[in-house]
């Protein structure tokens, strides 16, 4: 797909009229300066800065320098033509401490931020938590204890009241599996705990803070609300009893654990042990289901890659982890195609798997949105000065096939979010994983657009030009 002949053509996908295109980041992998202005610590600062957790040690102390550069960055998104940009709000630039007192210099940034976005004709959409929870809430249980659900609340109401007027689309949490399970069981994320009951209350928690968070978005009068979930397509390795019972298990960690409870007021089956601990844990309070339940006017989808498990010995002796993280699950990996730098097998007829999937387990699904997909190649700036990712080309344009064939099929895809706008922190990976469309040289901080940058402005000056014609 590299050679020297150059990128490989895909036709455009046929995408419908009114079909959104956006590119996305996230606050702590881009934004660095990370003691100015005010800001307090989060739990990423925390993590990067504890020996051995990233990548060569690397933090997000600077990461892009967007929180200098983002005139620069505005500019790189309106000549890219896009729709929308999907950001984050780092939870302690506004609220230092997590709740207490405000911080106007953080509060002015973002509206900076906004205000040029839309001079741009880009319309935000934010995320409000990103996984950099403020550390003082940490301190003070994190996401194992209610409190920090309701001061999610608090802080999305502080949000809504000063950007709901300019913000069109509103992203809760991003990924609370990984928020949960990868931060609290696993450790491979901030905060780095290795608990079970730890990293249950916490999955439900973060169910709650979003539930609470809906509320408070919409008595502010917020527009579009909603979450964005990294659902799995998952497969069995086999028809063996022992497999199929595994992909039971990831099912349940993985999906159902939000999808049950966000679409269908309920909590998942009973086949997994993570099932009972969730529903039977001190954490839960009558009500819960109904807060968490709240209605959303659309839902975010990262997808990646598809994953195949197979049943597996425990690796613990430890009751608890064994419902939070150690489930008797083994990843293999059957696909025999090409691989990005993260180790992800390319497969983009499992999103197309996924989506219509969800279309048909959930009547109350609303539309869907992919807030990301993309992927990490061997970036280089040539000798030309060009960086020329064609596989990063081709799996866009396979992934938005993937996305236009699922909507001929009947779902509901109304936007889509390529990851990324900028080579980023790429959290425990640091920065040895590129996923922008446009480069960045760690040490001068410039920016190159590479050639998919190119590739998508073309993909979406095409599209409305189709889709106009077409339009009586
Ligand atoms: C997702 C994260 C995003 C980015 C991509 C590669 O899980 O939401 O911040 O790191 O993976």
């Amino acid at each position: 797909m590299s050679d020297a002949s150059g990128p490989t053509v895909r036709p455009f996908p046929a995408l419908p009229a009114g079909f959104r295109f956006g590119a996305a980041t996230a606050a702590y992998q881009i934004e660095g300066a990370h003691d100015e202005d005010g800001r307090g610590p989060s739990i990423w600062d925390t993590f990067s800065h504890t020996p051995g957790r990233t990548l060569g040690g690397a933090t997000g102390d600077i990461a892009c320098d967007h929180y200098h550069r983002h005139r620069e960055d505005i500019a790189l998104l309106r000549g890219l033509g896009v729709d929308g940009y999907r950001f984050s709000i780092a939870w302690s630039r506004l609220l230092p401490r997590g709740t207490g007192p405000v911080n106007a210099k953080g509060l002015d940034f973002y509206d900076r931020l906004i205000d040029e976005l839309l001079a741009a004709g880009i319309a935000p959409a934010v995320t409000l938590y990103h996984w950099d929870l403020p550390q003082a809430l940490e301190d003070r249980g994190g996401w194992r204890v209610r409190e920090t659900a309701e001061a999610f609340a608090q802080y999305a109401a502080l949000a809504a009241e000063r950007y709901g007027d300019r913000v069109e689309r509103w992203i809760t949490l991003n990924e609370p599996y990984c928020s949960a399970f990868v931060g609290y069981a696993e450790g491979r994320h901030a905060p780095g705990a290795q608990e079970g009951s730890g990293a249950l209350a916490a999955a439900h928690h973060l169910l709650v803070a979003h539930g609470l968070a809906v509320r408070e978005l919409r008595a502010a009068g917020a527009r579009e609300v909603g979450i964005t979930l990294n659902l799995d397509r998952l497969h069995a390795a086999s028809d063996r009893p022992g497999d199929l019972a595994a992909l039971r298990r990831a099912e349940v960690l993985h999906n159902e654990v939000w999808t049950e409870p966000l679409l269908a007021g309920r909590y998942p089956g009973h086949e997994a042990e993570t099932w009972s601990g969730l529903a039977d844990g001190p954490w839960r309070r009558p009500g819960d289901l109904e807060v968490i339940g709240e209605p959303l006017d659309f839902l975010g989808i990262n997808y990646y890659r598809p994953v195949t498990v197979a049943a597996a010995p425990h690796r613990t002796d430890d009751p608890e982890l064994r419902t939070a993280v150690d489930i008797g699950v083994a990843e293999t990996d059957p696909y025999g195609t090409r691989h990005t730098t993260m180790g992800w097998p390319v497969v983009p007829a499992a999103l197309t798997e996924l989506l219509l999937d969800l279309h048909a387990r959930h009547p109350r699904l609303p539309p869907v949105w992919i807030t990301e997909n993309g992927s990490a190649e061997d970036d280089t700036v040539a000798p030309d000065g060009r960086v020329h990712d064609t596989d990063r080309i081709a799996y866009l344009a396979d992934h938005l096939t993937a996305v236009a064939d699922a909507v001929t099929a009947g779902a509901d895809v109304r936007g889509y979010f390529a990851w990324s706008l900028l080579d980023n922190f790429e959290w425990a990976r640091g920065y040895g994983q590129r996923f922008g469309l446009v480069h960045v040289d760690y040490t001068s901080l410039t920016r190159t657009p590479k050639d998919s940058y190119d590739w998508y402005r073309g993909l979406i000056t095409a599209h409305r030009a189709r889709t106009e014609e077409s339009t009586p």
